[in-house]
């Protein structure tokens, strides 16, 4: 009787050539972060804030304004420690915020640059922004009127609306290291402002619920993030997709959408280790069977989507701000409203090219927990 192995497929039969072709000539730039982790200092410690779970989020006490943070004299100071502060804790928030488009893309740019992302690194530019689109192409327009094709079939009850959680642009070889975004316009139900929360869920906790043999075995491994489902979002909102551009980082180009990162990532600025694959955007881990592939990935969107004593939930009012790292973070938007309108803008930028550190701790480990 004779036996046969199981293959799985090779990396170069999952991945499109021209991924493999970006990978090439990404090779010779420098896309590493900070290559320690950071130290939080003091400059935020007079502000009052307070934890929103023990795990995740942190909201500031009303009356502080990022605005005059970044005035300040010590402003350097003030933006390096909130970036470290948003990467320990995930996601910050900020109430009646008064910060304008151009405050808040030079808030997205400091962020990285303080805390010490690769000098190609940009703002993104998402590949279905409009081209001279009203507010520019580093902002993306939150909006549920222009939306509503789009996200008509998560709004659709029979569909499980945990399947829209992501880590933002993961499909791009530099994805994002900060997110902020500020919504100025919230539906209202009877009469009071309520519905679109937003959920996040801390990757960090996830990377900690894995048995140390499972992680140990993760750690080998890298998937496939992939979107282009965003050809049928960019048509249906009659865009042109921005495939012929830099999105933002010379690795962020083509048509493609279409990136390979490892399954475990260490987060350069707090030195943990989070999983790093999402229901959105991740289709394939390489190197094993799409059997063993569905099973591993489904296990780790279950951890993200069905432990809610790992996620927060935010409430928005009018001008609140959220800034998250979506490199050890997951979040996922509430399509709980009818026809109101729920507007906001959103700045992303771009960190490293994501990386596995085998001596990065867990969050748990380096806190001692
Ligand atoms: C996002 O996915 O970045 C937007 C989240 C939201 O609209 O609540």
């Amino acid at each position: 009787m004779s036996q046969t192995t199981t293959q799985a497929p090779a990396r170069n039969q999952l991945v499109s050539p021209e991924t493999e072709q970006v990978e090439q000539k990404l090779a010779s730039l420098r896309l590493t972060g900070a290559a320690a982790p950071l130290q939080l200092g003091k400059s935020l410690d007079h502000f009052q804030k307070t934890d929103s779970t023990p795990l995740i989020g942190t909201e500031f006490a009303r009356g502080v304004q990022i605005a005059e943070l970044l005035k300040a004299p010590n402003v350097d100071e003030l933006i390096r420690d909130l970036a470290i502060l948003v990467s320990q804790r995930g996601v910050v928030f900020f109430r009646d915020q008064e910060l304008t488009i151009d405050e808040q893309k030079s808030l997205g740019t400091k962020l990285g640059e303080l805390s010490g992302k690769p000098a190609s690194s940009k703002l993104h530019i998402h590949p279905v922004t409009a081209e001279a689109s009203e507010l520019g192409d580093e902002i993306s327009v939150i909006t549920s009127e222009r939306n509503r094709e789009y996200v008509a079939s998560r709004v659709d009850r029979s569909t499980l609306s945990a399947l829209n959680w992501h880590a933002d642009i993961t499909f791009e070889p530099i994805p994002s290291d900060y997110a902020i975004l500020k919504i100025h316009t919230l539906p209202s139900f009877s009469g009071q402002v309520t519905g679109g929360d937003t959920l996040w869920a801390s990757g960090y906790e996830v990377y900690d619920r894995l048995s140390p043999s499972f992680a140990k075995y993760l750690e080998t491994l890298e998937a496939v993030h992939e979107a282009r489902f965003f050809h049928k979002v960019a048509k249906g909102l009659g865009n042109k997709l921005r495939s012929d551009i830099e999105r933002g980082s010379p690795g962020n180009i083509g048509g493609h959408l279409e990136a390979v990162h490892p399954v475990i990532r260490t987060n350069p600025v707090t030195g943990w280790k989070s999983v790093f694959v999402n229901p959105n955007f991740t289709k394939r881990i390489v190197g094993v069977t799409k059997d063993e592939s569905d099973t591993i990935l489904k296990h780790l969107f279950n951890l993200i989507q069905l432990n809610h004593d790992l996620q927060v939930r935010f409430k928005w009012e009018k001008n609140s701000i959220a800034i998250w790292d979506n490199r050890s973070n997951y979040h996922t938007a509430t399509f709980d409203y009818g026809k109101e309108k729920r507007v906001g803008d959103r700045v992303v930028s771009l960190g490293e090219k994501p990386y596995f550190d085998p001596t990065s701790k867990s969050r748990r480990q380096a806190l001692g927990l």
